[in-house]
């Protein structure tokens, strides 16, 4: 049976989820909310605060919608599958990503660090300290070693977590955040821990709380210079697989990291039926490469999502409905072995303050690569495409290798212009100098 389908959310993200689910034929009609000119080519945008449940359950409704697909984390941890499950008429609407419990592990770091302790997962040794604890806390800090790691426990879009050098600048941003409420009500709470030193990587895995996939791993590139310098971005490229991501390694992750996770909800009954991203860091240890977690994302990432699903074979509406339905076991995954590689095109002046409603040249010279839009929008003339945010567009190619990916990733993003575009020109060198050596 073909569905109507709403997917939510407006980056670039979600023009590759959309790319997928538009693609399959169990899919009659894609809607987005809100969107962006590049969904717009996919189906319908509809004018939606992905936040506002009231107004998605109307546009559900009315529109004989059967699946919600949530792109961003926000209405997770707002709760949105607990909404729809608690109404009548939306009950039996499959909505993919975790109750507003499972979302806790994005939401609060304190909770995710309390889960992975208690269920035996690898992570970095920690301590959650609130203004009434401080000093707990900086004792804390002084049995660690530099550099010292703060997170602030609450959502902080990306900007909650601090590393800091010395002591006291530690202890000076411990205060900072816990008594001058730093990151809002986000850093009430505090969490410090040990330093992992090691090459970071993004696993992803597609569960309907029972049963799991491990989707492709991906590199991601935060920073907005190259050789990883500079303020930290949403992410300003992708590689998809990670070459040091070999079977050995991927073996630990599953058992010592993805299995526990899923048995962890499970004991807790907890519903998740949805993306989990493991944020891990690689540690070299006296067996190869340790995988530890970072953090609990309970959405998929971007720019990763851009290189992992055109590697994604099997009908993604197919992949859904399995997980919501709890049979994810019962239908194998289909992964093109190729390599992705994608570079994110960005406003000059971002991750700070840049312009908007830039005309944008050569999109459609981009034949063999897929352009996928994050801030853009159609212009007065609904001829031209303009930018409209910070990150604007991200471009991938699949190619054997990973030289060549980047190759033709890098060709076809040169025909892309506008006036002040950006983009990192060292997406992937990392994984080549590695894999020299
Ligand atoms: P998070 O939001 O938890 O992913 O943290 C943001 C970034 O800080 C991560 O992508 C890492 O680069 C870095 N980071 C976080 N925790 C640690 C840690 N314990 N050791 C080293 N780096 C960390
Ligand atoms: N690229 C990192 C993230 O999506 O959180």
């Amino acid at each position: 049976m073909s569905i109507r389908i709403l997917l939510l959310g407006s980056g670039g993200r979600e023009h590759a989820i959309a790319s997928k689910l538009a693609e399959s034929k169990k899919c009659s009609h894609l809607y987005i909310a809100p969107g962006n000119a590049g969904t717009a080519a996919l189906g319908t945008n509809i004018d939606l605060n992905v936040s506002d449940f009231d107004a998605i359950r109307q546009c559900v409704i009315n529109l004989g919608i059967k699946m919600v697909v949530v792109g961003p984390e926000v209405p997770l941890v707002e709760g949105i599958v607990d909404y729809f499950a608690a109404d009548e008429q939306l009950a039996n609407i499959a909505v993919i990503g975790p109750s507003k419990e499972g979302a806790m592990l994005e939401g609060s770091k304190d909770y995710a660090k309390a889960f992975m302790t208690e269920h035996g997962i690898p992570t970095a040794r920690y301590g959650t300290f609130d203004r009434f604890t401080i000093n707990k806390g900086i004792d804390f800090l002084h049995n660690l070693s530099a550099p010292y790691v703060l997170k602030a426990d609450g959502l902080a879009a990306g900007k909650g977590v601090l590393i800091l050098d010395t002591l006291d600048e530690a202890e000076a941003s411990l205060h900072e955040m816990l008594e001058k409420q730093l990151f809002g009500k986000a850093s009430q709470q505090v969490v410090v821990e040990e330093y992992l030193d090691g090459i970071e990587l993004s696993v992803f895995v597609l569960t309907d709380g029972r049963h799991y996939k491990i989707l492709p791993t991906a590199k991601d590139y935060k920073r907005i210079g190259e050789g990883d310098t500079g303020p930290n971005t949403g992410g300003m490229g992708s590689i998809s697989p990670v070459p040091f991501a070999d079977k050995n390694f991927m073996q630990k992750v599953e058992q010592r990291i993805v299995l526990p996770t899923i048995r962890g909800l499970r004991k807790q009954k907890t519903d998740y039926r949805g993306f989990i991203f493991l944020g891990l860091m690689a540690v070299k240890g006296p067996d190869g490469l340790d995988p530890y977690v970072i953090e609990y994302n309970v959405r998929m990432g971007d720019p990763e999502t851009q290189s992992v699903f055109p590697r994604i074979k099997t009908d993604m509406v197919d992949l859904l409905e399995h997980t919501w339905n709890k049979t994810l076991e019962t239908i194998p995954l289909d992964i093109d072995s190729r390599t992705a590689a994608s570079v994110v095109l960005a406003a000059e002046g971002y991750p700070g303050s840049y312009a908007k409603g830039m005309p944008i040249q050569g999109l459609a010279e981009c034949k063999e690569c897929m352009v996928f839009h994050a801030g853009t929008a159609n212009g007065n003339d609904n001829k031209t495409i303009v930018t409209n945010g910070g990150r604007v567009l991200c471009v991938t190619a699949l190619s054997d290798t990973l030289p060549t990916a980047l190759l033709n990733c890098y060709q076809a993003a040169d025909k892309i212009t506008w006036d002040g575009r950006y983009m990192r020109r060292d997406i992937g060198q990392d994984l080549l100098r590695l894999s020299v050596e």
